[in-house]
């Protein structure tokens, strides 16, 4: 059972607790720090959560407890990140782990240095089905994966500092990217070391300094690419989907829009139907249980048992400061817009990769380019003579 301080009480900070607090679970928020005594009064007698504080200091020295969760805006995660490691106690940080690449670094060295975990709060990695699409990758079910997609797309945070460029960090990019980045290397591999990025990013719509779209390719070691779509634009709620494909399989998953349940209501119901979903009537698309389809519920799960364990998570501090690295070299080559390299100073990943072509042998003499059965029932095969490249067909009856 681990006791924990969550710092911040607003959007996130009810999620993580919602899933702490939500089921019979032996985790316990047992103080929360809020800048405002009334919120964080509010929140404790909401949450039965015996503390709260308005000094950020006292909640994670608080001897009590085991670890500290960041639930802050991202321009404060290092500061919070630097006094819990101080304090000793194990930090799980929410998502974009540091503006920069810079700052995440200094915090993975602050947790190394101290000797305590370092928990990655990347949900979208932990959704059931993300979770069941990555062992199928593992087995082998897709082959070589070539190309892993992610899009999350909605129409815009909910609080003031999000579009305040030196609080977030950027926009779309830096908020909803990161998710959609660590979604594509979890398929391609984390041990695959990402070589450079092309990125588009814009302002279209929102009177801010930062991104409100973007789009970006990340080309991988072994020859893979990851590409995200995020958007702080996209109208009709949120549209959260990814998509694998390998030389033997594909994968398509939808977590929030068109999950299959739909529900009409013409009465002016004016219930909460999901995270930014933008109307109460009319074809609604509900999400039955967010904590749960959001991967909140597993995070947690593994990050408390690698806690109580001594083991490391599958969502690092390492991880944020990769994402973080492939997010800079993003936000240079949309100036440039040219492949720009993702620096790593630090990298813990393979270094024996090649970028290696997935081509298939037909037999001595030919290499395979396709196979397919027509309608008239016969099979047409297409070959590439190895020696002199010429390309042939061949129909079997
Ligand atoms: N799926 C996810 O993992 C997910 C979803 C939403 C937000 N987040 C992340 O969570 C963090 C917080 O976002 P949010 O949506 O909860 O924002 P929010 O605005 O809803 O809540 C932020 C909290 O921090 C407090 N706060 C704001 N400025 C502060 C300051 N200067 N000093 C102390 N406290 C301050 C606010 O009062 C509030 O309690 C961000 O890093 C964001 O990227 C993650």
């Amino acid at each position: 059972m681990a006791k924990i301080a969550m710092l911040g009480t607003g959007f996130i900070g009810e999620f993580y607790t919602m899933a702490l607090h939500g089921q019979r679970n032996p985790d316990r928020v047992v103080s929360v720090y809020s800048r405002s005594e009334e919120n964080g009064k509010k929140f404790a007698q909401k949450w039965n959560i015996p503390k709260w504080t308005t000094s950020m200091e006292e909640a994670v020295n608080d001897p009590e407890i085991d670890a500290v969760i960041i639930s802050l805006p991202n321009h404060l995660h290092l500061e919070a990140v630097q006094l819990s490691a101080k304090a000793g106690k194990a930090v799980l940080c929410t998502k974009p782990l540091g503006r920069t690449a810079a700052e995440a670094k200094a915090m993975l060295e602050a947790v190394e240095e101290a000797g305590v975990m370092g928990g990655y709060l990347e949900d979208l990695v932990y959704t059931p089905k993300t979770l069941k699409s990555i062992d199928y990758v593992k087995k082998g079910a897709l082959g070589k994966v070539l190309w892993a997609r992610s899009r999350e797309a909605h129409p815009g945070p909910h609080s003031d500092w999000f579009w305040n460029f030196e609080m977030s960090g950027g926009g779309a990019l830096v908020d909803l990217g990161c998710h959609c980045i660590e979604i594509a290397r979890s398929f391609i591999g984390k041990d695959i070391r990402p070589v450079e990025v092309m990125c588009w990013a814009d302002t279209q719509v929102k009177p801010i300094d930062a991104e409100d779209h973007a789009i970006g390719l990340v080309k991988y070691a072994n020859g893979a690419i990851g590409q995200f779509e995020v958007s702080w634009c996209f109208r009709g709620g949120m549209d959260l989907r990814d998509e694998v494909s390998g030389t033997e399989g594909s994968i398509r998953t939808d977590h929030f829009l068109r999950t299959g349940f739909e529900v009409f209501t013409a009465a002016d119901q004016r219930g909460y139907v999901a995270e930014k979903a933008e109307s109460e009537t009319g074809w609604l698309f509900p999400v039955g249980d967010e904590v749960h389809e959001l991967g909140y519920t597993h995070m947690f799960t593994e990050m408390f048992n690698c806690l109580e364990q001594g083991t490391e998570p599958t969502e690092t501090f390492y991880d944020g400061y990769v994402v973080n690295a492939i997010m800079d070299a993003c936000y240079k080559s949309a100036k440039t817009k040219k492949w720009e390299p993702v620096e790593l100073e630090i990298w813990r990943g393979r270094n024996d990769v090649q970028d290696g072509k997935a081509i298939q042998e037909y037999d001595a003499q030919y290499l395979l380019i396709k196979e397919e059965k027509l309608p008239n029932g016969t099979k047409k095969i297409i070959l590439k003579d190895k020696k002199s490249g010429e390309i042939i067909q061949r129909e079997i009856a």
